[in-house]
């Protein structure tokens, strides 16, 4: 153990103190890159992707095709055609084999300071193939599903890579979603197994994971999809003061089943168009969509955009703050680090805690080079002051990374000069879960002129297209322009479907303008090409950086008897970015009270889980409606952030009178 700590110890001040070049050195060799990878996609990703181990190769032509036009026929997108691989095998056996088995892969901490963990690539790969043994011995083979629902410890990306290295698609399910949530993506992916963990302290909070997990399981049941097994990680802290619920006919603990299987299980070879994993995302109606990625593509989109957008080289030390039930916790957390054998930072518990200056100890500790968070935790960390930061050494850094909403200027500059000391690019990269890599960045080369809340430019193969929000028509290539971002063309790491309904990947995100993939963002490009993010323009809202489609928390509501009808709608928020604010229509007036508040708040709670619970309930005797029966949240949002004054035309309104009422009724 001492040998390794010493190891580490040299690993991590030889990469801070060496300084390099970034692989985008120049703007000439950007462009130039870039460039090819619009004209030649296919030789392009072609060369990139032999960075990586292809059991079988696929051919340098013909191994690309694609359709994203319906006029032409179903949306189909393939890459590496004729390859077969594994992600566990380039993340994993790939830097064992070179020697390099002793080096940290994570370093985890828990919620608790004190709680420290260091695993080391050889062990990660003998845990992946333990859990995959034993997960194939329970019947779990290529193409199935299995639901995850971890907290942030080691076995979480540990769980993702036993999947991965079987073939199966893991679809992990964020330990902060409800037991009805967790039910209804068990039930949509057809998942037979869950592995969980018995809980988990959050701050001072402990959250019983397991008992979730029952309710779930239960709930699926009902709904037609029976659980055969239930894999129980043991937590103690969160255990100390409670006994975890157990059925032992489903039910088996990860340390009686998991350390004494065998640690060799031969990577399944997969063609690079099988699916690799799905991931639950909101979308504007309200049944979530499962996401699915390809296996070859999103290897090298990720691997290659961990290399080129945030320099991560063999031996880095990455910390990300995302959780892994979210996609920037499987690209940027887990795969993409691991995919260039970097040493991943773990944190268990609230980055808040046990004050604000975890994160800064963090990066001292382990020396850490690339540092990848979300707005909203910036917010919430400069809030707490400048005191923190400054008492860490904070010289190793060299990116600084950020996804998932916008990043107000204020936010920036500190992050820029207070946590990177003026030295470090930030790179604010706009992407989404079905895109699976960073595509708008701001590069982290020194040439490149980032702008404070600018998502910069196109990474390779990506096209962005401004459209006109009312005609629907390509706005000019240069200059500057605002409307409706589209992307052109495929690029590797594209999703490829939406589990068991590929109708609706086709409706959702190809029908709406024909021919370009739908983002459901605004977005403004300015004189010097660099794009700027305004904002989504369906009916999907961005709180503290979790998409939340307005529906479901609409459902959710009117699913309890004394709600007769409810609109949600995004207002924005110092801290989260967007708050909930949702109007309610009760079934009797005479319940408009902070008890009735309460009740539907926690009614959200269970249904969704607490991050969806709104933080203002505006009581509704009617919704203002077009006489089509059309909600005008246009109406709404103006009512709720006090701009009567700019209601704009309400001509069309079916019942003007309700306006008057609702604004009488602010803050009541
Ligand atoms: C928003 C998160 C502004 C956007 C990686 C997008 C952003 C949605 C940025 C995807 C950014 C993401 N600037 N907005 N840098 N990055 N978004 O799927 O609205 O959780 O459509 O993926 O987040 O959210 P998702």
């Amino acid at each position: 153990m001492q040998r390794l700590e010493v190891l580490s110890r040299q690993l991590t001040a030889a990469c801070a103190t060496t300084d390099r070049t970034p692989l985008l050195a120049t703007k000439e060799i950007y462009d130039s890159m870039y460039r090819k990878s619009i004209e030649d996609p296919e030789g392009f990703w072609g060369e990139l992707a032999l960075g990586y181990h292809w059991q079988e190769k696929f051919p340098a032509r013909g191994h690309m095709q694609y359709n994203v036009d319906l006029r032409r026929g179903n949306v189909d997108v393939q890459f590496f055609r004729g390859g077969t691989t594994n992600i566990s095998y380039n993340a994993l056996d790939r830097w064992v084999a070179a020697g390099r088995g002793d080096e940290p892969c994570i370093l985890w901490e828990g919620n608790d300071e004190s709680e420290r963990r260091t695993v080391i690539y050889r062990q990660v790969l003998d845990d992946v193939c333990r859990l995959s043994n034993w997960m194939s011995s329970r019947g779990v083979k290529k193409g199935d599903s299995v639901t995850i629902y971890l907290p942030m410890v080691p076995e979480l990306p540990i769980a993702m890579l036993a999947c991965a290295r079987i073939g199966a698609m893991h679809s992990v399910v964020f330990a902060g979603f409800s037991a009805d949530s967790l039910a209804q993506r068990i039930v949509d992916c057809k998942g037979k197994m869950v592995l969980t963990a018995s809980g988990v302290m959050r701050g001072t909070k402990p959250v019983l994971l397991k008992t979730i997990v029952d309710d779930a399981v239960k709930l699926a049941a009902k709904q037609g999809q029976p659980t055969t097994s239930v894999l129980c990680l043991e937590v103690a802290t969160a255990l100390r003061a409670s006994v975890t619920p157990w059925n032992p006919s489903i039910d088996i603990w990860w340390h009686d089943a998991i350390p004494k299987q065998s640690t060799v299980f031969p990577p399944t070879w997969l063609d690079a168009e099988d699916r690799s994993f799905l991931l639950y995302t909101s979308g504007s109606t309200g049944k979530p969509k499962g996401v699915v990625h390809s296996v070859g593509g999103y290897m090298v989109g990720v691997g290659e955009s961990c290399r080129y957008l945030y320099d991560m080289r063999p031996g880095d030390i990455v910390f990300s703050t995302a959780d892994c039930g979210w996609i920037t916790g499987h690209s940027y957390l887990a795969y993409g680090p691991l995919l260039c054998g970097c040493t991943i930072v773990m944190l268990g518990g609230i980055p808040t805690h046990p004050d604000g200056g975890r994160c800064w100890r963090m990066v001292e500790r382990y020396k850490v080079r690339q540092f990848y968070t979300a707005p909203t935790l910036l917010r919430s960390l400069l809030q707490l002051g400048d005191a923190w930061p400054r008492k860490s050494d904070l010289t190793s850094l060299r990116v600084l990374a950020s996804a998932g909403e916008p990043m107000n200027e204020h936010a920036w500059h500190w992050f820029h000069e207070m946590i990177g000391n003026a030295r470090c690019p930030v790179v604010d990269t706009w992407w989404q879960t079905e895109t699976g890599m960073g595509m708008l960045i701001p590069l982290p080369c020194p040439w490149f002129d980032a702008k404070p809340g600018a998502a910069g430019v196109p990474f390779f193969g990506v096209q962005p297209v401004i459209l006109d929000a009312t005609t629907g028509s390509e706005l000019p290539a240069t200059g500057a322009v605002e409307g409706v971002l589209v992307l052109k063309g495929v690029w590797p790491s594209m999703a490829r479907t939406l589990y068991g309904d590929h109708e609706r990947w086709e409706q959702v995100y190809f029908a709406p303008y024909k021919g370009y993939y739908f983002t459901g963002d605004g977005c403004r490009r300015d004189e010097d090409g660099h794009y700027w993010i305004t904002g989504r323009v369906d009916d999907v809202i961005n709180v503290s950086g979790h998409r939340i489609g307005t529906a479901e928390v609409e459902s959710a509501l009117t699913e309890h008897a004394d709600c007769a009808e409810a609109a949600v709608i995004g207002v924005d928020h110092a801290l989260k970015g967007q708050a909930i604010y949702a109007f309610v229509t009760l079934r009797g007036m005479e319940h408009q009270t902070d008890a009735m508040r309460k009740i539907l708040n926690d009614h959200v709670r269970k249904v969704i889980g607490p991050f969806a619970v709104p933080d203002t309930i505006h009581w509704a005797p009617a919704l203002p409606k077009t006489r089509s029966g059309k909600i005008m949240r246009r109406v709404l949002r103006k009512i709720a952030s006090g701009q009567e004054k700019e209601l704009g035309d309400v001509s069309t309104l079916a019942e003007p009178g309700v306006v008057e009422m609702l604004i009488k009724l602010r803050g009541k």
